[in-house]
């Protein structure tokens, strides 16, 4: 069995969802408080065992290269007032982490950025993490409950969430092959931004992904799809006819930072989880009722 090492982060999209303020600032920076978005997604990979990692980034995203690497002058000037609790704030990840980044050129979609990370990756199954989603696993992070069924499977997995009807037509949608109570569902297809007439099930690929490095020999001869943009779903089906793919419902909650109503739920909800704020922000949320 091979082990899940390597993991791919695209973070190089428009973020138009974002505007204004992702005209000059990476999507993917947006705090969480006071934690880039991408840190935390950084943080899970690193808790379900990767080893690993590769961003992808576009020209106008070189924050999140900054903020991966050390920055010595502020290291220093803490040092120097012993502020050690601030210093290792911006210190500990980055000399934890083994990272890379390629640049995405052109902004063709999912699929496309996908595949600039062909060399990095060779010939080992990967995890793939969305830099928009973030999750809170109950108990075991996302991708780590990912890992755990590729161990089973030696097959790509699709992490998943069930998704309202009025939704389905955001997403890449699961068609199992067969009705199952599992969690862990072998797939039959997969079909990207649906109409709901169209969705042949509720069950949403949710950013957390578990490929094999076939996805590539597909996504070479990807065209375009839904959005004019060339797809990661649809290279996931046409894989299909060669080997199993299965989804995995992933236990917890999921936030899509990449939305502004996503943006705020998180930022409540990780406040009213720290020790440090849930008292303030319980008394500001009372008070604006
Ligand atoms: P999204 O569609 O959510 O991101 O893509 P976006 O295109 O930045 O956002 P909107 O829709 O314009 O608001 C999912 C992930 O894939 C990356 C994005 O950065 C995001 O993390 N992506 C998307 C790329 O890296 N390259 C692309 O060409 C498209």
């Amino acid at each position: 069995m091979t082990k899940i090492r390597k993991a791919v982060i695209p973070a190089a999209g428009y973020g138009t969802r974002f505007l204004p303020v992702t005209k000059a600032v990476a999507k993917e920076m947006l705090p969480i408080i006071d934690t880039p978005t991408i840190e935390y997604i950084v943080r899970e990979a690193m808790e379900s065992g990767i080893e690993e990692f590769l961003i992808i980034v576009s020209s106008n995203k070189n924050s999140i290269i900054d903020y991966f690497d050390n920055n010595f002058e502020l290291e220093y000037q803490l040092a120097q007032k012993g502020k050690i609790k601030e210093l290792s704030l911006i210190k500990d990840l980055p000399s934890k982490l083994n990272i890379h980044f390629v640049r995405q050129h052109e902004q063709l979609g999912l699929g496309h950025a996908v595949l600039c990370a062909k060399e990095f990756v060779g010939n080992e199954p990967f995890a793939l993490l969305l830099g928009d989603d973030v999750y809170v696993g109950n108990g075991n992070p996302a991708l780590a409950q990912l890992v755990d069924a590729y161990e089973k499977t030696s097959s790509s997995i699709l992490g998943t969430l069930k998704v309202a009807d009025e939704d389905v037509s955001k997403y890449g949608i699961c068609k199992p092959a067969e009705e199952s109570e599992s969690r862990l569902i072998k797939l039959e297809s997969v079909v990207e931004k649906p109409a709901l007439k169209d969705a042949p099930s509720n069950l949403a690929i949710g950013g957390r992904y578990i490929l094999t490095p076939t996805i590539f020999k597909y996504l070479e001869t990807q065209t375009r799809g839904a959005g004019n943009e060339i797809q990661l779903t649809d290279a996931i089906l046409r894989m299909m006819s060669e080997e199993a793919v299965y989804s995995m419902e992933i236990d917890g909650s999921r936030y899509d930072i990449g939305s502004k109503i996503g943006f705020i739920k998180a930022t409540l909800e990780f406040a009213l989880n720290r020790d440090d704020l849930k008292d303030e922000v319980k008394e500001l949320l009372n008070s604006l009722k």
